[in-house]
C-alpha cells in the first residue's frame, strides 16, 4: 500500500489516521456495561452488529433501523469518519449507556480499560480464504482505504501479515486465547451462516436476554443476507466512502467464494501457510469449503 496511507502501531499496519490518534484510542475509557463487537475486517461484523442490536431492542425492527448501522454502533477508530478524525471516539464517549461498540483491533492493541472493566466482548472470525477475498473487494470499493493492487499482490500482502489490521493469524489466535481469561463469546461466520438461529441464541444468552421463539424467528429473518442487503440502514448505501458500483458492500454473503478467485497454486500456498502458522493453537476452522 502507498506509504502515505498506512503506518504501524507496535508492528501492526493501520491507516495513518488511526496511528496519528493512537494515544486517544489507547486511552479510551470503557464502562462495565459496554458490549464490544470485535473482528478482523470482513469477518461478518455488520451482521453481528445487526444481530446484537436486534437482540438489545427485543426484536423491534423499527428501533433497530432508526439509524444506519455504523451510527448506531460506534467504531473505536476513525476510518468511517474521514472528515473528523476523532468523530468515532468522541461520539462513543457521548453515547448513552448501555453502549455497543465495535473494533477491528488485534487483541494486544485493545484499549486496556475493556479488560479492566471486564466488558462483554463478542468476537466473530471467518475462514482465511473467504476473508481474503472479501477484504480484497472491500478495499477496491472503499475510497477511504488504500488501493489493494492486483489480486495476486493482495493475496501475498495478506498472507505475509502486511495488510491493514495486521496478520489475520495473529488476530484470530490472539482473541481465541483471550477468551479463556475474559468474558468473550467467540463465534464463526460459517456457524452463523449454517445455523443462524442457534448462534443468535448463543448471543442472546451471552447478553443475558431471554426472548421468546417468535422474536427469535424475527431476528433470524431480519438478519438474513437478502433482507440486510435490501436494507439501506445496514448495506451502507448511505456511505459516501463506498462505491457500491465497484463492488457492493453486501457482496455475496456465502461460504466458499474463494474458489472463484484462488488459483490452484494460491490454494496450495495458503494451505501450507495455514498449517504452519496455525500449528501452535487449538483454534480450528472447518476446512471443508
Ligand atoms: P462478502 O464480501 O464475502 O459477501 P464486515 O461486516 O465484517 O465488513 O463483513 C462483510 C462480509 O459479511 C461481506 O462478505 C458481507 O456480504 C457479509 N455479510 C454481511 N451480512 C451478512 C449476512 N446477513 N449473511 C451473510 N453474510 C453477510
Amino acid at each position: 500500500f502507498k506509504s502515505e496511507e498506512v503506518s504501524q502501531v507496535r508492528g501492526v499496519v493501520l491507516q495513518k489516521s488511526t496511528c496519528e490518534y493512537w494515544n486517544k484510542i489507547w486511552d479510551f475509557q470503557a464502562k462495565p456495561d459496554d458490549v464490544l463487537i470485535s473482528s478482523y475486517p470482513k469477518a461478518g461484523t455488520t451482521w453481528l452488529q445487526e444481530i446484537v442490536d436486534m437482540i438489545q431492542n427485543d426484536g423491534d425492527i423499527e428501533k433497530t433501523r432508526r439509524a444506519p448501522t455504523d451510527i448506531r454502533i460506534k467504531y473505536l477508530s476513525n476510518e468511517v469518519m474521514k472528515i473528523n478524525y476523532l468523530a468515532g471516539l468522541d461520539k462513543a464517549n457521548e453515547m448513552p449507556s448501555p453502549r455497543v461498540l465495535k473494533t477491528h483491533l488485534p487483541v494486544q492493541l485493545l484499549p486496556p480499560s475493556f479488560w479492566k472493566e471486564n466488558c462483554k466482548i463478542i468476537y466473530v472470525a471467518r475462514n482465511i480464504k473467504d476473508n481474503i477475498v472479501s477484504f480484497f473487494h472491500f478495499q477496491r470499493m472503499n475510497k477511504g482505504l488504500p488501493d489493494p493492487g492486483s489480486w495476486e499482490e493482495y493475496f501475498e500482502t495478506f498472507l505475509e501479515g502486511k495488510g491493514l489490521w495486521g496478520s489475520w493469524y495473529d488476530h484470530v489466535k490472539g482473541w481465541w486465547e483471550a477468551k479463556d481469561i475474559y468474558p468473550i463469546l467467540y463465534l464463526f461466520y460459517e456457524d452463523i451462516k449454517k445455523h443462524p438461529r442457534r448462534e443468535i441464541e448463543k448471543v442472546m444468552e451471552f447478553l443475558g436476554k431471554n426472548l421468546d421463539e417468535k422474536v427469535l424467528d424475527k431476528i433470524v429473518y431480519y438478519t438474513s443476507f437478502n433482507v440486510m442487503k435490501n436494507n439501506p440502514m445496514s448495506n451502507y448505501t448511505l456511505s459516501s466512502l463506498m462505491n457500491q458500483s465497484v463492488s457492493p458492500f453486501m457482496r455475496k454473503g456465502v461460504i466458499g467464494d474463494w474458489k472463484n478467485y484462488f488459483t490452484v497454486a494460491q490454494n496450495e500456498r495458503c494451505n501450507e501457510d495455514y498449517r504452519e502458522k496455525m500449528d501452535d493453537t487449538t483454534l480450528s476452522f472447518s476446512m471443508e469449503y
